[in-house]
């Protein structure tokens, strides 16, 4: 899969997201899933860009601001900075924060114009539809309701508008899509939503306008200021300012030097035809090389029902992270909804998910071990090392594969299937120390078979603790902290090399007598308050 690791580089790309609100649950989870994978990959030693950011022109963004008094720029960056908190708040390592007013945007939006202009690719028409400024999209009559509603946006009618406006000759581009999709069944992720887009692109492309008129908040079209490009020409290339050096000239040859082609965009299934068919397009236009993947990942529901404000049932990501911590919340949407799939969020599951495979599967475990440990060892790490335990050992006969099973699951964006393999180690180190009962053998005086069994089951802890770090950074830096470690999983640097993966991704590393910490509960059990 990882063809892009041909020159050990790997760069993921979250939406940019608009700045018409907040940020919402359904951006959090977008970008949690893109912090998870790109840890994953500074784990292994591979040179990792996550980059995130803001679309802040067009229509819905000109409108929000004005119905709220507001200059539209500050406006935005009000927003702009709710977005930077909270991936504060959930401890999201972004790279690269793109925003489309920057001023750099501008330059890599003009010459990449001008590129398809000289293609022939743009031409002036006329655009008569229904444009619905929620999506910032015009739509086909099959995708609107009787009342001219789209389905994401029950609440905001489409306009009818009739205007001269530039083109882009998407359909000339038919052939080379289908080839694409044909030949790299990868291209997009998962299997339902690229059929999606290839039923799509089999009804015919149609040209698409890339510019507005009436519209002020935007660039201008180069080579006619009176129209404005259309948002999503502008947005789309934010991927490419982002890659630029903070004082480097903003020219597209700069931006593709080091990092170009994107890896892997991580997306929502409301906007895979923009990045799935209209992008590529462009960029073959442009003549530049397309990126390796596109991920639709499904929606978030609450309680079983669409989040919305005309439910009034949304989640608000910051009170959440205030409830439970980063960690937590990373976990269940990472843990608990299969990626691709939609997934709903419930109280009583996220407290049950956490409990059962936080608190109780792997804190408790480490807890009562490191507890055995003070009583029947003085706290002292046992003298073993992998080689004392025969290969078909219970619990290094599963810590021995693991680490290969949930790279791949980690690299296939399997991240539920990942947490799964490796709180099945936990389980058995659960079983495996309540079976050999060290408390029984203590009394029996049977002081080697005590430190055999402990050392078997830190040591699984201590796989488990590295493998998941990408997923709960904090928590694992607690765990190797009372294993006597002094690895940060937050600090870039000190982790992101090959020889540590080596080392740390297999079992048997907890070397001899290590100085172990005095046990603290490191998650405790969560509680449903009252009302919940
Ligand atoms: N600005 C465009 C993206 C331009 S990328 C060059 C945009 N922004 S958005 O803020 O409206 O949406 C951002 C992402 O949030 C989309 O991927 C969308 O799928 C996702 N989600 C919006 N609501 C969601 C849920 N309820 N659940 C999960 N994701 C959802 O589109």
């Amino acid at each position: 899969m990882n063809k892009s690791l041909l020159n050990n580089k790997f760069v993921v790309t979250t939406p940019l997201y608009y700045v018409n609100d907040v940020p919402h649950i359904g951006s959090a989870y977008t970008t949690m899933i893109a912090d998870v994978l790109i840890r994953f990959q500074r784990l292994q030693g591979n040179s990792a860009l996550l980059i995130t950011g803001t679309d802040e022109h067009g229509q819905k963004i000109q409108r929000t601001a004005e119905e709220k008094g507001v200059a539209t720029q500050e406006h935005c960056d009000r927003i702009v900075q709710s977005f930077e908190a909270l991936w504060e708040k959930l401890n999201i390592q972004y790279d690269r924060f793109s925003r489309t007013t920057a001023s750099n945007h501008e330059a890599i939006v003009r010459e990449f114009f001008q590129r398809v202009w000289d293609q022939g690719d743009i031409y002036l028409d006329q655009q008569q539809g229904w444009y619905c400024v929620s999506c910032e999209e015009f739509k086909e009559a099959r995708e609107l309701n009787e009342d001219k509603f789209c389905q994401i946006h029950p609440n905001k009618k489409a306009e009818w508008r009739d205007e001269e406006n530039y083109f882009f000759r998407l359909s000339k581009y038919q052939s080379q899509l289908e080839e694409i999709y044909q030949n790299d069944p990868d291209f997009i992720q998962p299997a339902s939503r690229r059929n999606e887009v290839l039923n799509f692109v089999n009804q015919g492309l149609k040209d698409f306008s890339i510019s507005r008129v009436n519209l002020d908040w935007g660039f201008p079209v180069p080579t006619d200021p009176k129209h404005t490009i259309y948002v999503w020409f502008d947005a789309l290339l934010g991927y490419v300012t982002a890659l630029l050096e903070p004082d480097q000239e903003p020219n597209l040859e700069n931006a593709l030097a080091q990092w170009w082609p994107i890896n892997l965009h991580l997306i929502g299934k409301d906007i895979l035809r923009f990045h799935a068919v209209y992008w590529p397009a462009m960029l073959l236009a442009a003549k530049l090389p397309i990126p390796e993947r596109v991920f639709g990942h499904g929606f978030l529901t609450k309680d079983g029902l669409k989040m919305g404000k005309s439910l009034g049932n949304t989640l608000d990501p910051f009170a959440l992270v205030d409830k439970y911590g980063s960690d937590a919340v990373r976990y269940y949407f990472v843990k608990a909804i299969e990626l691709g799939k939609d997934g709903d969020f419930n109280e009583h599951r996220f407290v049950e998910v956490l409990n059962a495979d936080l608190a109780k599967n792997l804190g408790n475990l480490l807890n009562r071990t490191l507890g055995m440990l003070n009583k029947y060892c003085q706290g002292n790490g046992p003298q073993l090392t992998a080689s004392d335990y025969p290969e078909d050992h219970p619990l290094k006969i599963i810590g021995k594969n693991l680490s290969q099973e949930v790279t791949k699951s980690y690299e296939n964006l399997k991240f539920k299937q990942a947490c799964e393999d490796i709180l099945a180690l936990a389980n058995a180190s659960n079983k495996y120390i309540d079976e050999g009962a060290p408390w029984s053998l203590f009394k029996q005086g049977k002081q080697a078979e005590i430190e055999y069994i402990l050392y078997a089951v830190l040591e699984s802890i201590r796989l488990s603790a590295y493998l998941l770090s990408p997923i709960i950074p904090n928590l694992s830096n607690d765990i190797y902290h009372q294993l006597g470690f002094d690895l940060d999983f937050n600090n870039k640097n000190q982790i992101g090399q090959k020889a540590i993966f080596a080392e740390h991704s297999q079992w048997g590393q907890l070397t001899a007598n290590r100085n172990l910490n005095k046990a603290r509960p490191i998650f405790s059990q969560l509680e449903l308050s009252s009302g919940d």
